[in-house]
C-alpha cells in the first residue's frame, strides 16, 4: 500500500485520496463547495441540499444533540428517538431501583402513557446556521488583542441576542479556526424528552469496559427516546399534556445490510479535535500529558477494579465512575500508540519547514507570520511544567478521590454562604439531603480511602515542589501512607452520612466553619489556593499566547491552502463526515473484516464474567436461530465498522447509506486509530457502529416491543 504523508491529507490531496477513507469533520452548508463531488465518486446519490436545507425538509432536520454531550436521530414521525445505550445511561440509570432494575432488565413501555420523563434532559435541533465572520469581526481591524475580544463578544452579543428571536431560539456564535471564521448556529430546544425503550446492559454495553474502545465488538449499545412537544408542535416544559412531536423529517432504515466499500455519512455533533496543532503541542501530549494521566488513572483503576471484583455491591456503586474513568484512560494509550506509529512529531516538523519556507518565500507573508513558528517553540516550553502540574490537579484534586470531591461541594457554598439570600440558603439547605444520598450511594469507604492514600502520595512525589503547599509537604514528609488513611482520612466527617447529614441540617455560617476545619477539607484547601495561586493564572495567560498564536498560525494555513478544502477543528456542532464501509489491518499479521455477528457473542460468552454474560432470552434465539427478517443467510450481524472521521460526541450519530437510509448507529472507534482526534490515518481510523438490524432484532425478537417497529419505515 502506498506511505502517505499524514498531516498534508488535512490539506485535501485529493486526488490522491478520494475513495479512500476520509479525513474531516465538514461543515454540512459547504459542501456543495468542497465535497459534494468527491460524495458523489464515493457512492452518494443524494444532493447537498438532501443533508442540509433552510427551504426543504432535509437531513439536520432529523438529527438533533442529544443532552450534552451525544448526538440522536429521528426514525418515526411520531419523534421517535434512537441513540446509544451510553448516551441514555444516566436516563436508565435515574429510573432504576431495585424493584425497577432497568439497568439489568431493559426497559420498554408499552404504550406512550408508559414513557419515562427525563427532567434535565433536552435535545436541540439545528435551525440555521451561517458564516458571520464580516459581522463578528467588523471592528476588529488594526486594534489591539484586548480590545479585539471586547469588540467581539460585544457583536457576538448583539448577534445573539438577534437570533434568538426573544427566546425563541438559543442562539450561539462559535468560532472556528481558532477565530479566524465565526458562525452562528440558532437551535430549537426541546426539554420534554422521555424514555422509551433500552435493552438490558448485557445487551446494550455487553463487553463492557474491556471491550470499550476495541474490535471486534458486540455491543447492542442503543436506546430509544421520544420528544414531545405541545398541542402546536412546539417545544414546551414537561406536561402530561404534550404530545409526540411531528417532525419535519425523520430516518427511512434500511435493512438490506452493509456491504464493503458502500458509501456511509455520519452526520452529528462530534466534540474537539485538535488537528492543526504545532509538533511541540503533540511532543508534550505524546511525551507528557498523556503518559501523566494514564499513570495516574492506572493507579486509581487498579484500587477500583480489585473491591469491584471482590464485592458486587462495589461493583455497582463505582461501575459508572469506572467506565468514565477508564474511558478517556483507553482512548490516550490508543493515542500514544498511534501517534508513535504516525512519527506524528516529524511529521508535524516536515509540515512546518514547508510553512516556514512558503512564509519566507514573500516579504508581505514574512511580516505576518515568520514569528509564528519561533513563538511556538517559547512557548511550549514555558508552559511545559504548568502543564503537567494542571493536569495532576485536575486528575488528582478535581477528579481522583470521592471524598474531594464532596467536600469541593461544601467548600463552593462556604464561600458563597454569606453573600446569599436567606431564600437560596434555604434552597441550598433542601438540596443537600438528596446530594448526601447520591454521592454515598455510590461511596465506598475502604475503597475510596485507599484511592485518596495512593493519590495523594503520588501528588507529594511528582508535583514541582514549588506548586506543593508547605502545610502539605510537612504533613506528608512525617505520615506514612497508613498513617495518612487511618490517623486522618478515617477521621474526616465527610466519610460517615448520618454525622454529615447531623451537621448539615440547619446550616449556617457557623457550621459550615467547623465543617471546613476538618483535616481533609483543609488539605483541600491548602491544594487549591496553591494551585490557584502558583499555577492557575501563569497557565492560563500562556494558554491564551498559544491560543492568539494558532489564530496566525491557522490563518496562514489557510492562506497557503487557498481554494482548497479545509475543515476546521470538531467544536460540537453539526458536521458530516463520510467514508465507506471497510475493516483494516491493525498490525502485522492480522486483518479486521468488517462486521461482526451473533457468532461472536456466543464465542464471548461467560457468565462467570460480568462484561461477557450474555441473557439467556438472547442464547435461546441464538439456539433456534429465530432472526426473522433481521438475519442473511442464517446470520445475525451487529457492528460494522467504516472509515468516518468521528469522535466523542458522535455517540449516536447515524450512520446513513447512499440513499438516505439509517444502516446504523455510530458508538465508537477502534483502539488503532484513537489518534484521530489529533492526526487522522486513511489506513487505520475506523468508527465503529451498532448494525441497525441488530437494533430492530433485538427490539421485536428479544424484547418483544415489534409494536415500536410499526411506527418505523424499514425498507427490506
Ligand atoms: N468509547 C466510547 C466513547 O468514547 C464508549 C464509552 C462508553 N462505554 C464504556 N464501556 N465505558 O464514548
Ligand atoms: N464513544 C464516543 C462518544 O461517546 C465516540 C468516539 O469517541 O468515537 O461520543
Amino acid at each position: 500500500m502506498l506511505k502517505k504523508n499524514l498531516f498534508l491529507s488535512v490539506f485535501a490531496l485529493l486526488s490522491f485520496l478520494s475513495l479512500q477513507a476520509k479525513e474531516g469533520m465538514w461543515i454540512p452548508t459547504l459542501l456543495n463547495k468542497y465535497n459534494i463531488e468527491e460524495m458523489k465518486q464515493m457512492g452518494f446519490k443524494l444532493t447537498a441540499d438532501d443533508i442540509y436545507s433552510v427551504n426543504q425538509a432535509s437531513m439536520k432536520d432529523a438529527v438533533v444533540l442529544f443532552g450534552s454531550g451525544c448526538t440522536a436521530e429521528l426514525i418515526s414521525g411520531d419523534g421517535l428517538l434512537i441513540t446509544n445505550h451510553h448516551c441514555g445511561f444516566d436516563a436508565i440509570q435515574n429510573h432504576s431501583s431495585l424493584q425497577h432494575d432497568y439497568l439489568t432488565n431493559g426497559f420498554w413501555a408499552k404504550n406512550h402513557q408508559e414513557e419515562l420523563a427525563n427532567p434535565g434532559l433536552s435535545v436541540r435541533f439545528l435551525n440555521r446556521m451561517e458564516d458571520v465572520s464580516d459581522q463578528i469581526l467588523a471592528g476588529t481591524e488594526g486594534k489591539p488583542n484586548d480590545s479585539i475580544s471586547v469588540v467581539i463578544s460585544r457583536n457576538t452579543k448583539q448577534m445573539i441576542a438577534k437570533a434568538s428571536e426573544k427566546g425563541k431560539f438559543e442562539a450561539a456564535v462559535q468560532p472556528l479556526f481558532y477565530g479566524n471564521q465565526y458562525f452562528l448556529y440558532v437551535y430549537e430546544v426541546f426539554t420534554d424528552v422521555r424514555l422509551v425503550g433500552a435493552p438490558p446492559t448485557s445487551i446494550g454495553k455487553f463487553g463492557g469496559d474491556t471491550d470499550n474502545w476495541m474490535w471486534p465488538r458486540h455491543t447492542g449499545d442503543f436506546s430509544y427516546f421520544r420528544i414531545y412537544a405541545n398541542k402546536d408542535n412546539q417545544p414546551a416544559k414537561y406536561s402530561p399534556d404534550n404530545v409526540p412531536y411531528k417532525p419535519k423529517k425523520f430516518f427511512k432504515i434500511s435493512i438490506k445490510g452493509v456491504q464493503p466499500n458502500d458509501f456511509t455519512l455520519v452526520f452529528g455533533y462530534p466534540g474537539r479535535t485538535q488537528e492543526y496543532l504545532p509538533s511541540q503541542a503533540i511532543q508534550q501530549i505524546m511525551e507528557q500529558g498523556d503518559p501523566d494521566k494514564i499513570k495516574i488513572r492506572d493507579l486509581k483503576l487498579g484500587l477500583l477494579a480489585t473491591d469491584m471484583n471482590k464485592d458486587p455491591g462495589v461493583r455497582i456503586q463505582y461501575a459508572a465512575k469506572y467506565a468514565n474513568t477508564s474511558n478517556a484512560w483507553k482512548k490516550w494509550q490508543g493515542e500514544v500508540k498511534g501517534l508513535k506509529r504516525l512519527n506524528a512529531i516529524e511529521t508535524k516538523q516536515k509540515f512546518e519547514s514547508e510553512f516556514k519556507n512558503w512564509v519566507d518565500a514573500n516579504p508581505e507573508r514574512k511580516s505576518r507570520y515568520s514569528e509564528v513558528l519561533p513563538n511556538f517553540e517559547k512557548l511550549y516550553s514555558q508552559i511545559a511544567s504548568y502543564t503537567k502540574a494542571n493536569d495532576y490537579y485536575g486528575e488528582i484534586v478535581l477528579r481522583g478521590t470521592d471524598i474531594f470531591s464532596i467536600i469541593s461541594f461544601f467548600d463552593a457554598i462556604e464561600a458563597r454562604w454569606s453573600t446569599l439570600s436567606t431564600a437560596d440558603q434555604q434552597k441550598i439547605q433542601n438540596a443537600i439531603q438528596a446530594k448526601l444520598d447520591e454521592y454515598f450511594n455510590e461511596y465506598n469507604r475502604a475503597t475510596d480511602e485507599k484511592v485518596f492514600g495512593k493519590l495523594l502520595g503520588l501528588y507529594a512525589k511528582e508535583m514541582d515542589p514549588a506548586f506543593l503547599p508547605e502545610d502539605f509537604k510537612t504533613l506528608m514528609s512525617k505520615t506514612s501512607q497508613d498513617e495518612l488513611i487511618s490517623k486522618v482520612y478515617r477521621k474526616s466527617v465527610f466519610t460517615d452520612q448520618a454525622k454529615l447529614a447531623e451537621i448539615t441540617s440547619g446550616l449556617n455560617a457557623k457550621k459550615l466553619k467547623t465543617l471546613s476545619q476538618d483535616q481533609v477539607f483543609q488539605i483541600f484547601r491548602s491544594l487549591k489556593k496553591q494551585f490557584e495561586s502558583k499555577v492557575e493564572p501563569y497557565f492560563t495567560s500562556i494558554q491564551k499566547q498559544i491560543d492568539g498564536n494558532m489564530k496566525t498560525y491557522t490563518a496562514g494555513i489557510m492562506e497557503m491552502n487557498q481554494g482548497k478544502s479545509l475543515w476546521p477543528d470538531a467544536n460540537k456542532t453539526l458536521r458530516v463526515s463520510y467514508g465507506k464501509v471497510e475493516g483494516f489491518e491493525p498490525m502485522d499479521g492480522v486483518t479486521y473484516i468488517y462486521y461482526t455477528t451473533l457468532e461472536g457473542i456466543m464465542q464471548k460468552d461467560n457468565p462467570a464474567i460480568y462484561d461477557y454474560n450474555v441473557p439467556q432470552a438472547l442464547r435461546d434465539l441464538y439456539q433456534k436461530k429465530d432472526y426473522g427478517r433481521y438475519g442473511q443467510n442464517g446470520q445475525m450481524n451487529v457492528c460494522f465498522t467504516a472509515s468516518n472521521h468521528t469522535t466523542g460526541g458522535n455517540s449516536g450519530s447515524p450512520v446513513i447509506d447512499a440513499n438516505g437510509n439509517l444502516v446504523g448507529v455510530n458508538f465508537d472507534r477502534c483502539w488503532e486509530g484513537t489518534m484521530s482526534d489529533l492526526m487522522f490515518d486513511p489506513e487505520r481510523c475506523r468508527n465503529i457502529a451498532l448494525d441497525i438490524r441488530y437494533a430492530l432484532f433485538i427490539t421485536d425478537k428479544l424484547a418483544g416491543a415489534g409494536y415500536l417497529l410499526d411506527e418505523m419505515k424499514i425498507e427490506e
